[in-house]
């Protein structure tokens, strides 16, 4: 990559990469290992329990090799067409050890490790060793999504039959309303980012459900660092209004459960309001970072949603045991879940609503090898009106996670995809490690300042938290 900043590295102490190879990994490869020892203990079938030892043990031996600072070995051949690329990045750094090497290669190399060990199996090879904790995380979230759920039938069945928003009297208001809530939409999706799983490892359930509700979210507006959403929406408010008659937007998923659920309260307003005609969702075609999007994952939420007295009523066995009950869903909290199922499954029958992956997702190496890596998905993404990327993963990939000053403009930071590249971006991203640009003369110095907001080593430890966000948009044009 021809970027001139040095990527983060585990070798560095002040940075997120060190603690993250150091304690953060191990946590979850570990996780993953109970979850394969639930699935192997409830299975009947001696050949899969078989496999699933095997599994176990070789879990155990990533880990064993992270936490005593052995060289990352090669991706096994498991079939795949990426093992590849990834070896050979892997001999071109020289054989990396996981104490000092670049943290995005590794990190992504370590998720297509896990995924080796399962691909190589027969009865596992479909197995997601994260999707106990997705479903989980997302049933935890019930206040919020019973609060957003009503909000959304109020605001979309208007627009469906009065093609307008409650309380605006012209053509004026109404554009004006439709900005507010846009940004009001964008927002929710902001901070459903918050709350994804390989942070969890640090935030308990109490502090995911604080974060979002909807006075969270307000307290949270002064926490955007950057706000460009005022210019995303202009880009599509213009497009609309000179009559363009296909409109796509392309959310770049990140996390499932939660924010999966935001993502399409997002999709389905910007359909509902006309902003656009069509949303394209691209998820990841692996276990990816712990929580983040899988084609099974959404099928998972919406037949959740078909049944949501069902879904909530079922307890895991944790609560049973912990003597809890269900409360069964009020009569209007049903309705409302019901409107909004029917929606998306409306809107996912017309084909407004799309799922796309892309192997490319799941590569070792940042988006300014998009253009020249992906060809074919770069086109694609030049025919959106708006690639929103979620998350702090697409955010470090868009700035090749490097070490950029503060204040370098975010257009520079993100190279090929910035101007000139035809692909208008937003990204919204909550800062969960150190790469950040865009920002003020001064903040980054102000925020380090602050209580734990900096490392004895002068870390920038303000942003790994996820309590701080940017939101930055660039138009694409040369
Ligand atoms: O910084 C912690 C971290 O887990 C990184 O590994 C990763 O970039 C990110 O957070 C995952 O967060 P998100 O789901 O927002 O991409
Ligand atoms: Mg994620």
């Amino acid at each position: 990559d021809a970027f001139t900043a040095p990527q983060y590295a585990t070798s560095d102490p002040a940075s997120f990469a060190h603690t993250s190879a150091r304690e953060r990994w191990p946590i979850i490869i570990t996780q993953g290992i109970d979850d394969v020892h639930k699935s192997t203990w409830a299975s009947t079938d001696d050949a899969t329990v078989k496999e699933g030892k095997e599994i176990v043990s070789e879990l155990a031996r990533l880990k064993y090799e992270l936490q005593h600072d052995r060289e990352l070995s090669p991706i096994p051949d498991d079939g795949e067409a990426d093992v590849k690329a990834y070896n050979e990045e892997l001999a071109a750094r020289g054989n990396p050890k996981w104490h000092s090497v670049p943290w995005l290669y590794a990190e992504c190399y370590l998720y297509r490790r896990i995924s080796a060990i399962f691909k190589q199996t027969q009865h596992w090879r479909a197995y997601d060793i994260f999707a106990r904790q997705k479903m989980d995380t997302f049933k935890s979230s019930r206040p919020a999504v019973l609060e957003l759920a009503a909000r959304y039938k109020d605001i979309v069945s208007e627009l469906q039959q009065k093609h307008t928003i409650k309380g605006a009297q012209t053509q004026q208001e109404l554009e004006a309303a439709e900005e507010v809530l846009f940004r009001e939409m964008c927002e929710i999706c902001l901070w459903g980012n918050a709350t994804d799983l390989s942070l969890l490892t640090n935030l308990s359930y109490e502090d995911i459900q604080k974060l979002q509700g909807s006075e969270a979210r307000k307290q949270s507006e002064k926490n955007i660092l950057v706000n460009d959403l005022d210019r995303a929406f202009k880009t599509l408010s213009s497009a609309q209004k000179a009559g363009k008659k296909d409109r796509r937007v392309d959310i770049v998923l990140d996390n499932a459960g939660f924010e999966l659920f935001v993502d399409l309260i997002l999709a389905g307003y910007l359909v509902a309001s006309g902003l656009a005609t069509s949303v394209v969702f691209h998820p990841k075609s692996i276990p990816w970072f712990v929580s983040d999007v899988l084609p099974a994952d959404f099928a998972a939420l919406l037949s959740a949603l078909a049944q949501p007295q069902n879904f909530y009523s079922a307890l895991s066995d944790e609560d049973k045991s912990a003597g809890k009950t269900a409360t069964p869903l009020s009569a209007s909290e049903l309705d409302s879940l019901t409107f909004l199922f029917q929606h998306w499954t409306s809107i996912y029958a017309e084909g407004q609503l799309v799922l796309r992956p892309n192997d490319f997702w799941t590569q070792a190496g940042s988006y300014w090898r998009l253009p020249q890596g992906a060809p074919e998905l770069f086109a694609d993404l030049k025919e959106s009106e708006l690639v929103i990327f979620k998350g702090d993963l697409n955010y470090r990939k868009l700035t090749a996670d490097a070490a950029w000053p503060p204040t370098t403009p975010f257009t520079d930071a993100i190279g090929p995809m910035g101007p000139g590249s035809g692909v208008r971006v937003l990204a919204l991203r909550t800062c969960k490690a150190d790469v950040v640009v865009g920002l003020p003369e001064g903040k980054d110095e102000e925020l380090k300042k602050m209580e734990g907001g900096s490392t004895d080593a002068g870390g920038r430890k303000w942003a790994w938290s996820g309590k701080w966000a940017v939101v930055q948009f660039s138009d694409g044009k040369a």
